[in-house]
């Protein structure tokens, strides 16, 4: 049976994914840090284990053993994935992670002819973020008309079950801008002219009405999807808002803060210590997790779509164990891509996703045309 080895398999994303894996054809291995943690981890799938002291270690024993998948979730992906990656492609191992930054995401898909090369798969993005706008992009740009500007709204709703922040993410929140073209380490980013130029993070905020009939905010943030959102659609112009975006105050205190946060010493003081924060436990604020994306063609029209998923940490776990079960069958092929851009926009749909349409009823066909909703400004 091909083997999936879940790099941080003791946290809540790795875990979760090894359980989603079971009796599905592909063998889930946990690979982490520690020998306790991965025990007990393991202790409920049966699964077996490999404990190794850190990413160089992970990537020397991906080079010796082959596995057939290697699924990343080891954050900050901007450090992990390149070593990760030489293991994958020197080993004739797939790669697949849930990277959702902007500096990560490029580097993983610039690496599409080595990968083509080498007869191998790498899939970044395969969580929730990245994922969940794409594929509305991707079902609404068949390549019959021209888009000038898409924007992108990701409204997670998520349960939080009051762990630690924890290290993968702090890292990812604090090193995911570095070397991304077209502004500064902690300023946004968007698409204009086809190139990335600088925008205010957590600006232009936009009230929408979800289908379900939540009302949510959303601003600017310069995530992995921008990217995907451009690959999918063409479009010179492209902007990428989040519904967790910081807030105006939150806003103020990152520009305050981030000529700090340049200095390498501080930063790494401010990630611990971030990850060391424990998040209070708190029900999922709405039922859904939504996907929302906007296209206007050149002729000056617009389409609109919804993708309806479920709690944004269950969607990031099925999405990842659908991606790793589908090239476990051999469903992928040579190059770098993102989920939907691989797969299509039927991945979210084999994953409990619905597309809606606009008005409220489901359309898994054809996206529909519409004026701009009253309640996006
Ligand atoms: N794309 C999306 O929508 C999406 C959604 C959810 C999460 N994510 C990303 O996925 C990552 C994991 O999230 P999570 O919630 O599962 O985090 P988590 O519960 O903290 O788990 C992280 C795992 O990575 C391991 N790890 C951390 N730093 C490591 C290092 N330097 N070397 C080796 N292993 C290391 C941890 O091992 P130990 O037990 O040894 O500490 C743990 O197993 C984060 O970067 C997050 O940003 C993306």
């Amino acid at each position: 049976m091909d083997e999936v080895w879940i790099l941080g398999g003791t946290g809540r994303t790795g875990r979760a994914v090894a359980s989603a894996l079971a009796g599905s054809g592909a063998e889930p291995v946990l690979v982490g840090r520690d020998p306790d943690r991965l025990r007990a981890a393991a202790a409920e799938g049966g699964h077996r284990t490999l404990a190794l002291p850190d990413v160089r270690a992970m990537a020397g024993a991906v080079a010796r053993e082959h596995p057939a998948i290697v699924l990343s979730t080891v954050g900050p992906f901007t450090t992990s994935a390149p070593r990760l990656v030489d293991a994958c492609l020197a080993a004739g191992s797939d790669y697949v992670d849930v990277a959702n930054d902007l500096a990560a995401v490029p580097a993983v898909l610039a690496r599409h002819a080595e990968a083509e090369r080498a007869g191998r798969t790498l899939v970044t993005g395969a969580g929730f973020g990245v994922a969940a706008t794409e594929s509305v992009v991707v079902r609404l740009c068949d390549g019959s008309r021209r888009a000038v500007h898409v924007r992108t709204d990701m409204l997670p709703s998520m349960a939080s079950d009051g762990g630690l922040v924890g290290e993968a993410l702090a890292g990812t929140v604090l090193e995911g801008l570095p070397g991304v073209p077209g502004g500064g380490r902690f300023t946004g980013r968007r698409y204009r002219h086809g190139r990335l130029s600088a925008a205010p993070i957590g600006g232009e905020v936009r009230e929408l009405v979800t289908p379900g009939g939540d009302r949510v905010r959303a601003g600017l943030m310069p995530l992995g999807e921008l990217v995907a959102a451009q690959r999918a659609s063409g479009a010179p112009s492209v902007d990428c808002a989040s519904g967790a975006a910081p807030s105006a105050a939150a806003r103020t205190a990152l520009r305050l803060g981030s000529g700090l946060l340049h200095v390498g010493p501080l930063r790494r003081f401010a990630t611990r210590r971030l990850a060391a924060v424990r998040l209070p436990a708190r029900p999922a604020p709405r039922s859904h997790s939504w996907g929302h994306a906007t296209v206007t063609w050149e002729d000056g029209t617009r389409s609109e779509g919804w993708l309806r998923l479920p709690d944004a940490q269950v969607a990031t776990v099925a999405f990842a164990a659908e991606v790793c079960r589908r090239l476990a069958r051999g469903e992928g092929r040579p190059g770098a891509f993102t989920p939907a851009a691989l797969f299509g926009p039927d991945l979210a749909t084999s994953v409990g996703g619905e597309f809606v349409d606009p008005d409220g009823a489901d359309d898994p066909g054809q996206s529909s045309e519409v004026r701009p909703r009253p309640t996006e400004r």
